[in-house]
Formats: C-alpha cells, sequence, structure tokens
C-alpha cells in the first residue's frame, strides 16, 4: 500500500514544526493508522541543523504525552518535492518561501496546515521561539486540531486528496 508522506515545515524546525510531526504521529497513532504514513518536519533555515527540537517545545509537548525529543533538525531540500505528497507549511511566511524553492509542478503540494482547521479563526500558527512558554502551549493548541482535521481529511478521501488538484 502507498503511504502518505507528509511534511511538515517551519522557519527553524525546532518549536512548531516538530510539534506539528509529533501531534500529527499521535492522532494517527490513537486512530490505528499510523502505518498508512510517512511523516517528517524540515524547516526553512538551516540555523539549528542536528539539533533535537526547543527545550520549551519538547515540555509543552510531553504535557500532552508527546515526545518530541528524539527528533534532529534539517532544511527544506528541492528533493523534498519528490519525497513527499504534501508540504504542510505553519503560516503565510513558510508558504512564501515555499514557492520560492518548489520544483517547477510541485506548488500544489504545498498547504496552510490551518487550513484543515478553519474554526480556530487564525490561518498561521505563531511562531513560539521568542516568547514565553506560554507561547507553545497555544501553539500546539492550533497544531492539534489542525492534526484531526488533516487526518480526518486523509482518511475520508484517501490517496485522492494528496493527489494534484485535489
Ligand atoms: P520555528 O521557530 O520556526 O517554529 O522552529 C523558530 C526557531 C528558531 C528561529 C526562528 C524560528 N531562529 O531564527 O533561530
Amino acid at each position: 500500500m502507498t503511504k502518505h508522506r507528509l511534511l511538515f515545515v517551519c522557519l527553524g524546525n525546532i518549536c512548531r514544526s516538530p510539534m506539528a510531526e509529533g501531534a500529527f504521529r499521535r492522532v494517527a497513532e490513537e486512530e490505528g493508522v499510523l502505518h498508512l504514513f510517512e511523516i517528517d518536519s524540515a524547516g526553512m533555515g538551516d540555523w539549528h541543523k542536528g539539533q533535537a527540537p526547543d527545550r520549551r517545545a519538547q515540555a509543552a509537548a510531553r504535557k500532552r504525552g508527546i515526545d518530541i525529543s528524539g527528533q534532529s533538525a534539517r532544511k527544506v531540500e528541492s528533493e523534498d518535492f519528490d519525497d513527499f505528497d504534501l508540504v504542510l507549511a505553519m503560516d503565510g511566511s513558510n508558504i512564501a518561501d515555499l514557492m520560492e524553492i518548489a520544483p517547477h509542478g510541485a506548488r500544489h503540494k504545498i498547504r496552510r496546515f490551518l487550513d484543515y482547521a478553519p474554526h480556530v479563526g487564525t490561518r498561521d500558527v505563531p511562531d513560539p521561539y521568542y516568547g514565553g512558554a506560554g507561547g507553545f502551549d497555544h501553539a500546539l493548541d492550533l497544531i492539534e486540531e489542525a492534526a484531526r482535521g488533516l487526518l480526518a481529511d486523509l482518511t475520508k478521501t484517501g490517496k485522492a486528496s494528496t493527489k494534484k488538484g485535489a
């Protein structure tokens, strides 16, 4: 069976996208469908290459029973557009940056993550890096809603919704 290949993307790959990867793994595991997915995360920059997620992100995730300590930061590469079906951006700035580096014909794979949670009332997961711990909890609230929405979308429509034009 072909798997859904999902790449979560933010700026630094140490706060939002690692939490999104962890939250999506968790909801897919809870629904018994984790085996249907290949999941990874990456950042637009390589400032934190090889580092584990920010300690505040790890702590916020741990409070919800999500372990993201084993993740390692890396930069998005153009090959990622071959290796993944969907590239899920945390904010509008990430979308603009991804559009710049997407190979010809691959832009349709870029999605705004919070489009899968239209009820939350915002389209960007705010960057918590320069703020306090509360920012991480808020980001995770938004991320968990979108993770559930994305999973529902993919399991409802099967592989079709990761295809061009879907
Ligand atoms: P993230 O947060 O994009 O959610 O991982 C950031 C982490 C680090 C930096 C920026 C944003 N930085 O500039 O180092």
